[in-house]
Order: C-alpha cells, then sequence, then structure tokens
C-alpha cells in the first residue's frame, strides 16, 4: 500500500487579491510546499478569479508548488497557457463536455501532474475510468465557485471508496479535498484516506498558520 506523505495546500482564493504576492508569502513563511491556484471562467462556476499572467507573475519569485485548480467549461484550451505560466499540476473537473482523457494526457506529456476533479453532486463512479492515468483526485466538498462556504461531511464517502479502489487496485494518485475544510473536519478526511488538504479561509484566517499546517503534515 502506498502511502503519500499528507500536504496542507492553502487556496491563494482567500488572500487579499490587491496584493496576491503577499499572500503567496504569507503560504511560504507557514513551512507549507503547496499552493493551491483556482481558476475560474465565469461559465461552469458563477465566479471569476485570475488567470494564466497572474499565474505567471507569482511564479517568479515563488518555489511553491503550484496546483492549479481549473473550474472551466474549456479547459482543454488552457492547458498550454497554465503550463507556460508554470503551474506544476493542472487539474480538470470531470463534469462538462470536452476530452477529458486527451487532456489528462497533454498535460502529463507536457511533464506536469495532472488531476481530475468531481463536484458534490457528481457520484464518485464518473472519475474511476480515469484513476490508472491521473495523479491526483479532487474530492469538492463545496459546490466550487466560492470560498467561504461550508463543508459537506456526506462527502466522506466518496474519500472512502477512493481510498479504497486506491488500495485494491495498488495505486497511488493523491486524494484531495477542497471547500470549507478546517480544524474541525480535517481528521474526518484523513482518516478516510486524504492526503492532500486544500484550506482557503480556515488558513488565512488561522491565528498560528504554521501550527495548522503541522497539523495535516505531521499526521501520517
Ligand atoms: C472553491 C475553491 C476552493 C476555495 C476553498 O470554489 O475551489 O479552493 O478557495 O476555500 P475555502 O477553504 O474557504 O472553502
Ligand atoms: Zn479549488
Amino acid at each position: 500500500m502506498v502511502v503519500n506523505a499528507p500536504i496542507l495546500a492553502p487556496s491563494l482564493l482567500a488572500g487579499n487579491h490587491a496584493n496576491l504576492s503577499e499572500g503567496l508569502s504569507y503560504v511560504e513563511k507557514s513551512g507549507c510546499s503547496w499552493i493551491h491556484l483556482d481558476i475560474m471562467d465565469g461559465h461552469f462556476v458563477p465566479n471569476l478569479s485570475f488567470g494564466p499572467q497572474t499565474v505567471k507573475d507569482l511564479r517568479n519569485g515563488s518555489s511553491l508548488f503550484f496546483d492549479t485548480h481549473l473550474m472551466m467549461d474549456n479547459p482543454h484550451l488552457y492547458i498550454d497557457a497554465f503550463a507556460d505560466a508554470g503551474s506544476d499540476l493542472i487539474s480538470i473537473h470531470v463534469e462538462p463536455n470536452y476530452p477529458i482523457v486527451s487532456t489528462l494526457k497533454k498535460i502529463q506529456n507536457i511533464g506536469l501532474k495532472n488531476g481530475i476533479v468531481l463536484n458534490p453532486k457528481t457520484p464518485v463512479e464518473c472519475v474511476e475510468p480515469y484513476l490508472e492515468m491521473v495523479d491526483l483526485v479532487l474530492i469538492m466538498t463545496v459546490q466550487p465557485g466560492f470560498g467561504g462556504q461550508k463543508f459537506q461531511p456526506s462527502m466522506s464517502a466518496k474519500m472512502q471508496q477512493l481510498n479504497r479502489w486506491r488500495n485494491e487496485r495498488n495505486l497511488s494518485f493523491r486524494i484531495e479535498v477542497d471547500g470549507g475544510i478546517s480544524e474541525d473536519n480535517l481528521s474526518i478526511c484523513l482518516e478516510k484516506g486524504v492526503d492532500t488538504v486544500v484550506a482557503g479561509t480556515s488558513f488565512y484566517k488561522h491565528p498560528e498558520p504554521t501550527s495548522f499546517r503541522k497539523l495535516v503534515e505531521d499526521k501520517i
């Protein structure tokens, strides 16, 4: 059984958008190695965030692992842009209608890690066909589009099922959760096999972000 070292990936969406580089430094100072970058297109989700130019400018001067979450109807049209901008991992949603397999392969062929994402209402079986070709599966624990929403505890069944498939099939993809994660529900996720934890609001509001990171990363 493969055990991935647990990682906290703070979501920059919850930082101050008038000074994103400060939000990035704040993450670095907490000792985190990953940052989660939420890209919203205003169609797949009813909100807009930032684009490849912003990611590129953040890349200059940061060695964090850029975990880029594309919430887009047409993510396949933007892989090159986010790869050129310096993403280390690009995850794409399973729900929209576009060539998913070739997009996942393209991300890996460029030399990046790939991920497949599912919304709270999407059955976990929808990502099953992709498990052998991904580095990460991202389970949304809120409806994507906005930070600061409430964690949906019923998503723990998906965590459990993905962990079961991973063990049974001797795979090593990461299991990531995103949305409403805080100290209150962190252990539910880690116990179910989650090894990659996105936290926006709770990270930036935490009085001691370093101890929040340790809560995740020292648990193995
Ligand atoms: C939601 C985004 C999340 C969000 C998480 O659409 O995908 O990454 O930033 O923020 P919190 O932790 O505040 O729910
Ligand atoms: Zn996200």
